[in-house]
């Protein structure tokens, strides 16, 4: 299609608000109309999608505060990245940009609302993963949540995950000198061990978090990165020494029905330890320095960056219920064209 008749884009929107976990069919691929180009905007081919976990919260209705909800029949956003089928001066035909109109092959968006990505030789797909938001968020959560030390002891949960097993890899060359991570299933636990080089691998699923834990950190751990909640967090919250910290950065059990009350915040108190919560966007300034050093790194064989890459916009919704079910190891992406 030259890039003079793309009047339209398809694009996946919600079909119907999901009651409990979101599946397939709460989504439908339809047309969209693409708003006519004005003078400083791009019209962008979008090549790879990025599949969230924060996307389930926006399906419901209460209020997220830091995002916004998704209305039924409207189309659904979120990170990608795309081709410059049609620039400006500033931004050329042929660019790659990163925005936020994904899940639809085409999008029209202003030149301020996307980023310029110079790939430096790296695959693509790494700016949405290791080297995009996804590694971005690792590294803030330790830096600045989590204050990360030399000498730490670092629990990573969801860790054979894109947040998860980018910030185990980090911690290690930030300083941590023991690094422990959870996962589902046997064989994600090994690949933490074997693949991301975490000292141990803890398989949630064959064994209550807080045994584990204990087993993996007898003397205890000095920074929790949290993705999961529930479980994990109480879990954590025992674990940690005098002056621990946790980097509260998602909770994607939801305090789900066999989550633990978190009577264990007494241990915040007993045991000094600072919570923290952050949102990756409030941390732009770190920005440069986190794609050089992660480049780096990426470069020098410091750290591996793993994705699970579905193929079409026609499976992405699949691709984000499969996700939510840990059926990725990586950043869950999804190839538009
Ligand atoms: N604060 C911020 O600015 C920010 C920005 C981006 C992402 N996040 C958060 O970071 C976390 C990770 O996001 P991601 O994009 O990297 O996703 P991800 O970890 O690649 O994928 C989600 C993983 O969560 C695990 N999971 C699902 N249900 C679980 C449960 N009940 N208990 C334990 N683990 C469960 C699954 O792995 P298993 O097979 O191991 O269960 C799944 O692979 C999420 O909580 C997300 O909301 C926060």
């Amino acid at each position: 299609m030259s890039a003079g008749v793309v009047t339209a884009t398809r694009a996946v929107f919600l079909a119907e608000r999901p009651s409990g976990e979101p599946q397939a069919r709460h989504f439908e691929v339809r047309e969209l109309p693409l708003p006519e180009r004005t003078a400083g905007q791009l019209l962008v081919r979008n090549i790879f999608m990025s599949v969230d976990p924060s996307t389930r919260g926006r399906l419901g209705t209460s209020n997220m505060q830091y995002t916004t909800n998704i209305e039924v029949g409207s189309p659904l956003d979120g990170s990608a990245l795309g081709v410059v089928l049609e620039g400006t001066d500033e931004v050329p035909a042929g660019s790659h940009v990163r925005h936020r109109l994904g899940w639809r092959e085409h999008a029209v968006i202003d030149t301020s609302a996307a980023t310029v990505i110079d790939p430096r030789g790296i695959d693509l797909h790494h700016w949405l993963g290791i080297l995009g938001q996804t590694g971005f968020t690792a590294y803030c959560g330790l830096q600045r949540a989590g204050e990360i030390r030399t000498g730490d002891t670092v629990f990573v949960s969801a860790a054979a995950g894109a947040v998860g097993s980018a910030a185990g890899q980090f911690a290690r060359l930030l300083g941590a000198t023991r690094v422990v991570g959870s996962a589902g299933g046997p064989d994600k636990a090994a690949l933490l061990r074997d693949r991301f080089g975490f000292d141990v691998g803890i398989d949630y699923r064959a064994r209550p978090i807080g045994a584990a834990l204990r087993d993996a950190a007898p003397d205890g751990i000095d920074l929790y990165f949290d993705n999961v909640g529930g479980d994990h967090l109480v879990a954590a919250l025992s674990a940690l020494r005098q002056q621990g910290r946790v980097a509260l950065c998602g909770m994607i059990s939801n305090g789900g029905p066999d989550s633990p009350p978190l009577d264990r915040l007494i241990e915040v108190i007993l045991k000094r330890i600072t919570v923290r919560g952050f949102i990756v966007r409030d941390h732009e300034d770190l920005r440069g320095e986190f794609e050089d050093r992660v480049a780096g790194w990426l470069a020098a064989g410091e750290i591996v960056a793993e994705s699970t890459i579905h193929e079409g916009l026609d499976n992405a919704a699949r691709a984000f219920v499969s996700m939510l079910g840990g059926g990725n190891v990586g950043k869950m992406l999804v190839r538009v064209s």
